[in-house]
């Protein structure tokens, strides 16, 4: 069966990564969460006391960094597993602070859009379909209220003992980040021309699955 690319765009914890995961368990797909590959590059620049504004110091830093996404949702950074190191709440703001530089974005996007060559990839982020994979057959945008996305996100850190603030606080950092992602003058977060909005405040994960599902299905028999 034909191979194609599906691109998940959506403000943080909208639920993608979730729902791209198990998408590409249902298609054999490969799933590269992108919004890692920046925890990453901010989780280095803090260890490294490289200002995260510092747009030279981190693309330097970057010239000598691997990240690894392995098919099974691991993430090493030099080698070094970080899954969960770049899970907890200073690194998802460090992270949106080092996604506002124009070159780290530039170095990042050429490695994503080298690994989706192959396609049968489920990418999700905030510029996969309007950036980095603009001629994906598939574009989702996917929403949820900030409410709904902070109780997740602080159910999640709770179920993977993830250091975690209060629902209120985090729904707090989920309302600046959204603003920030959207503001920004680097490939802001919005939805491309040709993406389907799905709004998932009040679905299921199965809900949503299956939603996405009925959309690739037909995509895949021509
Ligand atoms: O999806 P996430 O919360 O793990 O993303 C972390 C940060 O990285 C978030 O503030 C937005 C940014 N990001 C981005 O700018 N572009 C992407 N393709 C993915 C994430």
């Amino acid at each position: 069966m034909k191979k194609i690319n599906i691109a998940i765009d959506g403000p943080s914890a909208a639920g993608k990564s979730t729902i791209a995961k198990r998408l590409a368990t249902k298609l054999n797909y490969v799933h590269l969460d992108t919004g890692a590959m920046y925890r990453s590059t901010a989780l280095k620049a803090t260890r490294n006391g490289i200002a995260l504004d510092d747009e030279k110091g981190v693309c330097e830093m970057l010239a000598n960094t691997e990240i690894i996404l392995t098919p099974e949702g691991k993430v090493f950074l030099d080698g070094e597993d970080v899954s969960t190191a770049i899970r907890t709440d200073d690194i998802s703001m460090a992270a949106s602070a080092v996604s506002k530089l124009k070159n780290v974005r530039a170095d990042l996007v050429k490695r994503q859009q080298q690994m989706a060559k192959a396609g049968g990839f489920i990418m999700d982020g905030r510029d996969i379909g309007t950036v980095v994979l603009k001629d994906a057959e598939l574009k989702i945008f996917m929403t949820a209220s900030a409410e709904a996305r902070a109780k997740r996100r602080y159910d999640q850190n709770i179920a993977q003992g993830i250091p975690t603030s209060d629902i209120e606080t985090i729904a707090e950092e989920i309302r600046k980040r959204d603003y920030d992602d959207t503001h920004r003058a680097e490939s802001p977060l919005r939805k491309a021309d040709d993406a389907v909005e799905i709004d998932t405040s009040d679905m299921t994960i199965e809900e949503v699955v299956n939603c996405v599902y009925q959309l690739v299905m037909p995509l895949l028999e021509v």
